[in-house]
């Protein structure tokens, strides 16, 4: 020992554990004592005193680092104590370099508030003390400075505090992204809810997360949050349904129970956490550090946050609640498990939207289909407790995934953005029994050591090799061949699955394997002693797996018949958490289900390498969670608790390397550039010399550096300086560039101020200078004004003056020029010539006049001239306008006109096309020319067949005009006429004569609607002109020959009219023909047969031009700008240019005509299959041998193997089938045929062996499994609708006309429907062509407006077509609510009526689910788009219909259908046993068992004692109808079979309602009324011959049912008068009493009843002299019971009955099989209350006998077989024909007997 120590000095000790800190207390002679920091006391002899027992304590130890790095002891004691000084400080965050240490305090400390986070922001790793904010600042910022994604790793035990440093993490961050948005909130929001439903209180943690979660935040490149991922990884669900001592189960059940509020818990039907096993059974209720009604509101509002819809809430709720409730149901065994509390059952069906029967029956048995039959099987009570359990557990689970789901919905972003990832995974586990659970999660532990070890360790030092840096090699444990252990190939992961797909494999097999392959494996222990474990040497300590239920757990299977059960759920809530659950079958038609379902661990071995690689591309911090201790309480340090955490998560090595090595390395140029600022002046050769000179300034020794070949090492402590001082430099870097860029910035301002004053002086400037100018100017003009008045004035006065002196100088002129004509006239005078003078006087007036009048007239010319100009313009644009307006309402009007006839005309088209499909025969054309395959071995092209019409223009001609064509795209053929097409039922060229002079003229004919006009030619505008109406005027047609004589004309013909002939002629003989017939065709028509003919085809003889769809190369848009829309079709030969009317029609015109991929040259694709096949075609079903191949998308078929051209080609893709051969057939017959349905037709194959045919339908099969699902726009509307806003639903429902109601039939079907031409089917009662034109029908019947006045047949044609085809029920529920939507008269006759069709399909099946939820959307929306209508009242009415729908065989009878077009209640009338009738008033949901109980209240017999049931008599059949069957789907079955011509008994079908099973064989306590019955019912007993007595008993039985009906015998009447059919009291003899008879159906028909008559009657006469005894014998027997009142009677006979153990069984034949001699052949099976016995027939002789309480199950495994499994007896086994009544009874008295047991009766 070289160094002594003082008493008081600490010092590490070794202690068997570790090194502990101690305090020396003495030291005597070498021999120390100790006391240990624990508080223990320790002596060390002095012989065991050295360096390796004690050692000095470095002072860096004594005081506790921040940095386990820098401590100078290095062994695990020094981490430990270091961790435990600082924890007594609450110091709880410790540095490992970068790694972070965090001690649960288990209390909360003041180190998480705002100011400190914040303060955290932008320091460096180790600035500021320790923190978890440190690394999540760390790790943000890093996502700049790396732009690198980022990962958070926190590990630890349970209840080390991941979680509470993951919420740490999320909140550091979503403070530092700062951008305070909703998504933000959200993600912290999404804590408590994933808490609540994925935590526990266990014993190891209060609030135990029991999944691994890994959230992944994502950032935008500001910084802010956009979104986040959660990804979860196995939940702990065996949790539901088992706890462990002390522990809860998931906490949301607690915060329900506790946190809800009373109304809330009554509407789950809840009361306490007390009353529900799976709340109470881990013993513990409640825990003070947990506040359930708390955390309940935090989750409702979190909820809200999360924008959970309220209806979404509840729904999650009322799973929750219905799972407390299933976990309540207890079981009892009796004949099988039955259900013990009933209220249970009802409440957690209720809350699951299932039938409780349903659920019950699905508990307690096993429904398995097996090659199409389904077999159910009685579970005994374990089983059923553990498809409860399985129950719960499932529900639970997907509630959780479908929670996760609905978070990352709403929190999701773009997956581009940078991303700082936190996983918070549950840690290494080891307990007492280690399962499949632990197994799993020590495997992700497993690896997330690899990754810490390779990212700590290995790489480490592989990178200093590479970069030769000087360095100590650190010993650590590579746990890579652990791994291979556990996933390598043939590893244990792979056996586990192998096993788990092996159906016989058991976990002990699964253990021998692992044995097998594993044993000499080093990290695999097989033990030595038990056999039902295996071990695996972990990193962290070695554990042993418990193999019980690793297969099962891995499987995972949910029995397929509970699927289904909650697929049928009302709620869509618990249908949607099923809905990918494909129900595997092992039919054909579910395609998902013949997929295999990857096991647990093998989605988990997924998920783990997808987390792997997430992380493999992210930047790791590492977060080590310690807990203190056990106890889960505040300031208690358990030293080996903490001890052996450190020691498995290798803190010690990591703190080893950390010290050692160089975690911080940048390449060369990266250290430069980022650390320039430090290497400023530095003068280097090169890249190496300028690094180390920048690091020698701050460590001159080269301490905490290396130089590598390519990068700089350097330690974590040295970085920091680094960083530090450059962030000063470029702080001083940074105000530099500050002051020039402000500078800078100011200096632009200043200049671009001082700019703007310029220019606002400019402005100004130019402003005030304009004003004034202005102001001038005005000033200016007004001097002139004044002054030029003055002048004008002026002027004015001289001018006045002037004329008033020219006019005094006129005046004086006439006045002159009188004077001297006065004086000439006096002179005429004079010389009397005064006839010269007048002359003279009148021409010199006159002209006077005139030269005035002239004037006058000019001016007013002119002035009414430019008036009526305007007059007469002003006129004649109002005229213009008018004819405009006119002319354009004319048009519109026609254009609607002939859109509607054309509409019609189509569909009549269609239809007759639809029916005319598929004729002509290829080889009876002979040749195999393309033209003459076509008709028959048609190749078909992939798409559907497009239709479309419309006008386009289209340029032409030579000198290319651009004209407007009406284009029709039609059986892949394109046509354009001159003017629309198809509103006529005919139309051509004709010659007509006409006109006064009876010229001829080549005119256009139309024919339409029963008239015939003409047309100067067919362009659209054509003015008519004229028109003969073919019925009304025309009273005969004159035919060519007579019309020949007549205007000596070829192929004409006349039309006789009152007041002329019409005569014309065609170009050829057919077409006068072609008209004649037309013309006499329309003749002939009634006026009814003229409206239901409107229409007739387009003739593309008319047409202008044509190009064949196949022609087309390509069509695009030709972009001109001048002309939208337009673009061009380019053939072979010529290229069309087109112009569309509107962008709609552009894209709907180019997506038609677009080529498609084309099968016929795509030879080069690999062939799958080729042989000879016969293939049956063509009209006269002829077989030719072909040579057939099949590729990837077709099968092409050849005339021989050598000839390249194929006859004809069958594409293939989803909505194809492929029938195989019937065996039976294919052996009988040697004809191995099958069919394939493709789209066009149905194929018929023969191969020529059996294995041929086969190798080609799987072949093909897969083919058409391979093809991806057609989906069609309705279906992407109601995808699109279900997600919608409210308020987009509008807008959808406009911009997609194909989901409102329309006026004509369909094209095209509205979902895609399966091909195949059903009439090959032979199974239907009416034959079908195919579900296409099936479903085209349909729509044509639907805007048919015929059928409104008696719709019945209509409905019921639509109905039995659903039935018979329900792969077209989804496609009608979709055309009748597309006809109902949107209707633009909601309330007219043809609406109203396909809502009586939908509101009768709605009461009789319902569509698949996705449909119904589209359904009640388009109910709702109609109820509020049109209250108070007739359409709201049938919404409603249908909306209440689809809640109760229930399974249905046949189609509602006329009846019914009535009575739900008026809504009203049905009336039906029952027999009742002994004769009487009742009437009930039932409806389209009233299942048999509601109409017993209605009976039972109307007979007053609620409380009676024994069991009734309601029977179905037809002649004298009776079967007991099965209480769930639905009553009007029975008067629906009679309808059917009325219609079929079967012939019920004399009575028709009845109803009866019946004694069903006897509870009680004593009669005393029975009302009148139930005895009646019970009298009645052995009465049918005795006269079945079901009462084992002998002769004379029989006739006192026969003579009291006398005396009970007819009172006493009068002896002085005739025995025959008193009782004319002793019939009715005594059973005649006959060997197979009819009664009992099992009469089939088809017996019925044959009228086979009648046919027994008769043979029965013939035996009678025959034996009439044993009659006339029997007589006697009754007349005896009966006078005998004189005086006794029928009661007595009743009673004696009854008493007779009872005298025998047998009775108050139900009696049945069987026969028993196995031929043991003691055991006669034919038995009586007698099921009764206590029982069920076998007799010897007609004896009392019990044969054996065995109570309910023995028999453990019982059924029929196979058809009329019937097995009962006996407790310690083994298998009984019949043959009947009655199974299913056996097995009804059976169940029945079981039902009662537990009934019984409940009530406590026993
Ligand atoms: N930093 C802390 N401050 C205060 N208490 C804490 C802290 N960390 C953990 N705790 C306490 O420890 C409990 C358990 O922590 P937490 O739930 O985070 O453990 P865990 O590691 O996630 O466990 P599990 O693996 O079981 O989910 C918390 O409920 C809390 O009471
Ligand atoms: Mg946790």
């Amino acid at each position: 020992m070289a160094t002594s120590f003082e008493p008081g000095s600490t010092v590490w000790v070794k202690t068997p554990e570790t090194w502990a800190a101690a305090t020396v207390t003495s030291s005597s002679g070498g021999n120390y004592a100790f006391k240990l920091r624990s508080g223990q006391d320790f002596k060390l002899d002095a012989k065991n005193v050295s360096r390796d027992t004690v050692m000095p304590m470095h002072p860096t130890s004594v005081t506790s680092v921040e940095d386990m790095a820098t401590l100078a002891d290095l062994h695990e004691g020094a981490i430990l104590h270091n961790i435990d000084l600082r924890y007594a400080k609450d110091l709880i965050y410790t540095y490992i370099g970068s790694i972070l240490c965090a001690v649960n305090p288990y209390k909360k400390i003041d180190m998480y508030g705002d100011k400190l986070l914040k303060s955290y922001n932008k320091r460096a790793l180790g600035e500021l003390p320790p923190h978890i904010y440190a690394i999540a600042n760390e790790a943000y910022y890093a996502l700049w400075k790396t732009n690198h994604h980022q990962c958070v790793l926190i590990s630890g035990e349970s209840g080390a505090g991941k979680t509470e440093s993951t919420k740490l993490i999320l909140k550091y961050l979503s403070t530092m992204s700062n951008a305070e948005s909703l998504v933000e909130k959200q993600i912290l929001e999404s804590s408590p809810i994933m808490e609540a439903f994925g935590n526990a209180k266990t014993v190891y943690n209060n609030n135990s997360s029991r999944f691994g979660k890994f959230i992944k935040i994502q950032f935008s490149d500001r910084g802010a949050i956009e979104g986040a991922k959660i990804i979860d990884y196995l939940l702990e669900k065996g949790r539901v349904v088992r706890l462990n001592p002390g522990e809860r189960n998931y906490h949301v059940f607690y915060n329900l129970l506790t946190g809800g509020s009373r109304e809330e818990k009554a509407s789950l039907l809840l009361t306490s956490a007390d009353n529900y096993r799976y709340t109470k059974m881990g013993g513990v209720l409640s825990d003070p550090s947990i506040d359930d009604v708390g955390d309940y509101k935090s989750v409702r509002s979190a909820m809200i946050t999360m924008g959970f819809t309220p209806e979404q809430s509840t729904d999650i709720f009322k799973v929750i609640a219905g799972i407390l409730h299933l976990g309540n149901i207890e079981f009892v065994t009796s004949g099988g498990a039955q259900v013990k509390n009933r209220t249970d059952l009802a409440n957690a069906s209720a809350m699951f939207g299932v039938d409780d029967g349903q659920l019950g029956e699905n508990l307690t048995s096993k429904t398995i289909t097996l090659r199409g039959e389904s077999i159910t099987t009685p579970l005994d009570g374990a089983q059923a407790e553990e498809s409860r359990d399985s129950l719960a557990m499932a529900l639970y689970s997907r509630v959780f995934s479908w929670i996760i789901t609905r978070i990352n919905k709403t929190i999701h972003a773009k997956e581009t953005f940078l991303s700082v990832g936190v996983l918070d995974i549950f840690g290494f586990e080891n307990f007492q029994v280690n399962s499949f659970e632990q197994f799993c999660i020590n495997y992700a532990n497993e690896k997330l050591q690899q990754y810490f070890n390779r990212h700590i360790f290995s790489l480490e030092q592989l990178e200093y090799q590479k970069e030769n840096i000087s360095w100590a090699d650190i010993d650590w444990v590579d746990n890579a061949e652990c791994l291979d252990l556990i996933e390598a190939k043939l590893g244990l992961l792979a056996l586990l699955d192998e096993e788990s797909r092996f159906p016989k494999g058991t976990d002990e097999t699964l253990l021998q394997k692992f044995h097998e392959r594993h044993e000499k494996n080093k990290y695999y222990i097989k033990p030595r002693l038990a056999k039902t474990s295996y071990g695996i040497r972990h990193y962290a300590g070695d554990v042993q797996y418990e193999t019980a239920g690793f297969l099962e757990k891995n499987r995972d299977n949910f029995r397929d018949d509970l699927v289904l059960l909650l697929q049928e759920s009302k709620s869509d809530f618990v249908y949607d958490l099923f809905e990918k659950d494909a129900v595997a079958d092992s039919s054909k038609e579910n395609k998902a289900g013949a997929r295999k379902k990857p096991t647990v661990s093998a989605q988990f071995k997924d998920s783990l390498s997808s987390l792997m690689t997430a992380l493999g591309a992210a930047h790791p911090y590492f977060v080590r969670c310690v807990k203190p201790n056990m106890k889960k309480v505040p300031a208690s340090f358990e030293a080996p608790v903490v001890l052996n955490q450190l020691r498995y998560s290798g803190m010690l090595e990591t703190v080893r390397i950390r010290r050692a090595g160089y975690p911080v390395r940048r390449v060369f140029d990266d250290f430069l550039y980022r650390y320039r600022v430090l290497g400023r002046g530095v003068k280097a050769p090169n890249d190496i010399e300028k690094c180390k000179a920048v690091l020698r300034n701050y460590d001159p020794q080269g301490k905490d550096w290396q130089i590598g070949k390519t990068k700089v090492f350097l330690r974590e402590s040295l970085e920091i300086v680094l960083e530090k001082k450059r962030e000063d430099e470029l702080a001083v870097v940074l105000r530099i560039i500050k002051s020039r860029v402000l500078g800078y910035a100011i200096r632009r301002r200043f200049l671009k101020i001082r700019r703007a004053i310029v220019l606002i002086q400019k402005n100004y400037k130019g402003f005030y200078g304009a004003k004034q100018f202005k102001q001038k100017r005005k000033a200016a003009v007004h001097i002139q004004k004044i002054y030029r008045g003055y002048r004008a004035r002026l002027l004015r006065a001289r001018l006045l003056e002037q004329k008033r002196k020219e006019e005094e100088r006129r005046r004086e002129e006439i006045r002159r020029k009188e004077e001297e004509r006065r004086k000439e006239m006096e002179r005429l005078q004079r010389e009397n010539k005064t006839r010269e003078l007048e002359e003279l006087k009148r021409k010199a007036d006159e002209e006077a006049r005139l030269e005035a009048a002239e004037e006058e007239r000019a001016r007013q010319a002119n002035e009414a001239d430019a008036q009526k100009a305007k007059a007469l313009e002003a006129e004649l644009d109002a005229k213009r306008k008018i004819e405009d307006d006119k002319r354009k309402a004319e048009e519109e009007a026609k254009r609607r006109a002939q859109a509607d006839v054309k509409r019609k005309a189509e569909a009549a088209k269609l239809a007759a096309e639809l029916d005319l499909d598929d004729g002509g025969d290829e080889e009876a054309q002979g040749g195999i020319d393309k033209g003459a395959e076509s008709d028959d071995e048609e190749a078909e092209s992939e798409a559907i067949d497009e239709y479309k019409e419309g006008y386009m223009v289209k340029q032409g001609g030579r000198i290319k005009t651009w004209k407007r064509r009406w284009f029709i795209l039609r059986d892949g053929t394109l046509a354009y006429f001159k003017g629309k097409q198809g509103e006529s039922q005919k139309a051509g060229w004709l010659t007509k004569q006409g006109g006064a002079v009876k010229s001829w003229k080549l005119r256009w004919m139309v024919l339409k609607d029963g008239k015939l006009s003409y047309f100067k030619s067919d362009a659209e505008q054509e003015e008519c002109l004229g028109t003969v109406d073919i019925r009304k005027d025309v009273s005969g047609i004159e035919e060519p020959a007579a019309a020949k004589s007549k205007c000596k004309k070829d192929n004409a013909f006349g039309l006789i009219t009152t007041e002329r002939t019409y005569y014309m002629f065609a170009e050829s003989a057919e077409a006068c023909e072609e008209w004649l017939a037309e013309l006499k065709a329309i003749r002939s028509k009634t006026d009814d047969e003229m409206k239901s003919l409107d229409s007739a085809q387009v003739d593309f003889r008319n047409a202008q031009g044509q190009v064949d769809l196949v022609d087309i190369l390509s069509v695009g848009s030709t972009n001109d700008p001048t002309r939208p829309n337009t673009f061009a079709i380019v053939t072979a030969n010529r290229v069309f240019q087109m112009q569309a009317e509107t962008p709609q029609e552009y894209a709907e015109w180019i997506r038609v005509l677009t080529p498609r991929k084309k099968h016929a040259g795509d030879s080069d694709q690999e062939i799958l299959e080729k042989g000879w096949l016969v293939k049956e075609g063509g009209a006269r079903k002829s077989r030719k041998k072909r040579w057939f191949t099949l590729r990837k998308d077709v099968i092409y078929y050849h005339k021989d193997p050598y000839t390249d051209v194929a006859i004809g080609t069958i594409p293939l893709n989803s909505l194809c089938s492929v029938v195989p051969p019937d065996e039976l057939v294919g052996q009988n017959t040697g004809s191995w045929s099958f069919f394939v349905h493709a789209r066009r037709r149905s194929y018929y194959l023969v191969a020529a062996t059996q294995a041929d045919a086969t190798r080609w339908v799987s072949a093909i099969q897969e083919i058409i499994d391979s093809k991806a699902p057609i989906e069609t726009q309705t279906e992407k509307l109601i995808a699109e609708l279900k997600t919608a806003k409210v308020a987009d639903v509008d807008r959808i429902y406009s911009s997609y006309p194909i989901l409102t109601c329309g006026s004509e039939p369909l094209k095209s079907s509205l979902l895609p429907l399966p091909y195949g031409d059903l009439s090959l089917d032979k199974t239907g009662a009416r034959t079908y062509t195919t579900l296409f034109e099936e479903a085209m029908k349909i729509s044509q019947y639907m805007v048919h407006p015929e059928y409104i006045v008696n719709p019945l047949p209509l409905i019921q044609y639509i109905l039995q077509t659903c039935f018979d085809l329900p792969k077209i029920r989804n496609e009608v529920y979709c055309q009748l609510i597309k006809q109902t939507t949107d209707n633009a008269n909601p309330n007219s006759q043809i609406s109203i009526r396909n809502w009586q069709i939908l509101t009768v399909l709605g009461c009789s099946f319902l569509p698949a689910r996705k449909y119904v939820r589209f359904l009640r959307f388009h109910l709702k929306r109609s109820l509020d788009r049109y209250p108070n209508t007739e359409v709201a009242k049938y919404a409603a009415y249908c909306m209440d219909c689809i809640q109760q729908t229930k399974y249905r065989d046949y189609p509602a009878s006329q009846e019914e259908i009535v009575a739900i077009q008026t809504q009203k209640e049905l009336l039906i009338t029952v027999l009742c046993q002994g004769g009487r009738t009742c009437k009930v008033a039932i409806n389209s949901f009233t299942t048999a068992g509601e109409v017993t109980e209605l009976l039972k209240r109307k007979l007053n017999m609620e409380r009676c004692i024994n069991g009734f049931g309601l029977y179905e008599l037809s002649g004298d059949v009776q079967k007991s109808i099965e209480e769930k069957t639905i009553v009007v789907d029975i008067l629906g079955k009679w309808e059917k079979y009325k219609r079929a011509g079967y012939v019920p008994g004399a009575d028709g079908w009845r109803l009866v309602f019946k004694l069903f099973c006897v509870h009680e064989v004593h009669t005393r306590n029975l009302s009148p009324i139930e005895l009646e019955f019970v009298h009645a019912a052995a009465c049918e007993q005795v006269m079945a011959r079901r009462f084992p007595c002998d002769e004379n008993q029989l006739f006192k039985l026969s003579a009291l049912m006398m005396q009970y009906d007819m009172g006493d015998m009068d002896p002085g009447i005739q025995f025959d008068k008193q009782c004319t059919d002793f019939k009715k009291y005594y059973p005649m003899k006959v060997e197979n009493t009819l009664a009992n008879s099992p009469i089939s159906l088809s017996a019925l028909k044959n009228t086979m009843t009648g046919t027994l008559r008769k043979i029965k009657s013939n035996f009678d006469d025959s034996q009439s002299q044993e009659i006339l005894g029997i007589k006697a014998q009754l007349a005896t027997e009966w006078s005998k019971l004189r005086g006794k009142g029928n009661q007595m009677a009743l009673s004696e006979f009854m008493a007779i009955l009872q005298s025998w153990d047998g009775y108050g069984c139900t009696i049945f034949d069987v026969e028993n099989p196995v031929k043991e001699k003691n055991i006669p052949k034919n038995l009586w099976l007698a099921v009764g209350i206590k029982g069920v016995a076998l007799y010897k027939p007609g004896t009392r002789e019990c044969v054996a006998s065995y109570g309910y309480e023995t028999i453990l199950s019982f059924g029929a495994p196979v058809a009329n077989t019937y097995k009962i499994v006996i407790d310690g007896q083994g298998t009984v086994t019949f043959e009947t024909t009655k199974v299913l009544e056996i097995a009804k009874l059976m169940k029945a008295y079981i039902n009662e007997l537990v009934r019984r047991r409940r009530a406590g009766l026993f």
